[in-house]
């Protein structure tokens, strides 16, 4: 298929909140002629407005393409997908919204992110479309925001540095999560329905060993983890699952992963799970839709709010005789630090195509970029460092 006369990167959904932040941050990020990209949503008035505030700051960008395309009509988004290399798409909940645009991508043989963190879709778009993705050599990743990429690539960081020390054998590592921020109206959306969907102890947390030695550790799930000096409790979002596909796509090594949200004390942990716990049961009852109207779709932190965002997450690994201790850092960790994640993704698989492992299909962002990622999210602030 010839690809030469399609941009390299399309952003659909850049009318909504998550969308206009990375709008802002390709604009910011990309000299004028140095890709070429567009914008595409459902409302082309909504889309000339982002577009104004774009050339307001850069006369450039007032000439951008903009595309018109519905979740619901694939023709309209074979179209789209037909005119680009790359699909960015914050169109969520992706479990409402984003299984046509994925088939699209796989039929006119553009690669795709996504900044998904609900699992159900994740595994439907794996089941349904990793084959033909990879028959046809396209690179469909998703969980390119705060989910998963700070674990994902921090693991493999991990990894990477434990074989640095000489490690062999089995590989256990255990991440932890502190984060501070807020969340807008798409993310308690597709909170809220990935929540309804799930059953209550479905995900521990904790990923299954690849090959078999894992879970040698066994402990209470809420502890005192000694070697960070914080509470800590098993965190059931998408990230274990991402890390141990990535482990399996990777294929190089045996890995167990556990994945916990710390906090300084037992109180403070306590009521952390307390707000997780209940919006969780109020995502079952009709008072889901009286959550949902909060934070009404495309609104979110405000800059100041953003401004003082943040998230570090802490590795323990171990390999034989081998152990480090590596953290991540970066930014708001929801919109801030996620736009500027799936912004460098999207360009990676647009401009360092040829650096890249050769792998295809619904991958995972470490098995997809590894590396090369690692190296793009270090220029925007986000740091991956071997703690003394
Ligand atoms: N994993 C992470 O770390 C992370 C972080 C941030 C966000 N997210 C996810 O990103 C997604 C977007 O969040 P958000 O807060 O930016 O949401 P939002 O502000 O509600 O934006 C949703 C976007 O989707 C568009 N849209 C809705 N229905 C559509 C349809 N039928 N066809 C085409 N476009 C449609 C909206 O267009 P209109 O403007 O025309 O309404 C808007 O552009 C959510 O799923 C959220 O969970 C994930």
């Amino acid at each position: 298929m010839d690809t030469s006369a399609r941009h390299d990167i399309i952003l659909f959904g850049a009318t909504g909140f998550t969308g206009g932040l990375v709008a802002e941050y390709l604009a910011q990020t990309l000299e004028p002629g140095q890709l070429s990209w567009a914008l595409a949503g459902r409302d082309v008035r909504k889309l000339r407005r982002v577009r104004e505030a774009l050339a307001a700051t850069n006369p450039a960008w007032a000439e951008l393409p903009l595309y018109q395309g519905l979740s619901s009509d694939s023709e309209s988004l074979r179209d789209l997908a037909a005119r680009t290399r790359v699909m960015l798409t914050t169109v969520g909940p992706y479990a409402s919204h984003g299984e046509p645009l994925v088939a699209a991508c796989v039929a006119e043989g553009c690669d795709y992110v996504d900044l998904t963190g609900e699992p159900t879709f994740w595994k439907g778009v794996i089941d349904r479309h990793h084959g033909e993705a990879a028959a046809k050599g396209l690179r469909l990743v998703s969980c390119c925001g705060f989910d998963s990429i700070p674990h994902d690539l921090g693991v493999l960081y991990t990894v990477d540095r434990l074989r640095e020390h000489g490690g062999e054998g089995p590989i256990e590592i255990d991440g932890f999560v502190r984060a501070h921020g807020g969340f807008s109206g798409g993310t308690l959306a597709s909170a809220l329905q990935a929540m309804a969907e799930l059953r209550p102890g479905a995900s521990s947390g904790r990923s299954a060993p690849s090959h078999g030695p894992g879970g040698t550790r066994s402990r209470p799930r809420i502890h005192f983890e000694s070697a960070i000096g914080r509470w800590v409790v098993p965190m059931p979002t998408i990230d274990p699952l991402v890390v141990e596909r990535s482990t399996a796509l990777i294929g190089e090594y045996e890995l167990r992963y556990g994945h916990y949200m710390a906090a300084k004390s037992l109180p403070r942990l306590a009521a952390l799970m307390a707000g997780v716990g209940t919006v969780f049961a109020l995502a079952k009852t009709p008072a889901r839709h009286l959550l949902e109207r909060l934070r009404p779709s495309g609104s979110g932190p405000s800059e100041e709010q953003r401004a003082k965002g943040w998230f570090v997450v802490t590795f323990v690994g171990r390999q034989g005789q081998a152990s480090v201790t590596t953290e991540v850092r970066g930014g708001d960790p929801g919109y801030g630090h996620t736009a500027k994640m799936i912004a460098e993704a999207a360009r990676c698989l647009a401009e360092d195509r040829d650096r890249l492992p050769a792998r295809h299909g619904v991958l995972t962002p470490a098995a997809a970029m590894g590396e090369v990622l690692i190296e793009r999210l270090r220029q925007t602030g986000m740091e991956f460092t071997v703690r003394a």
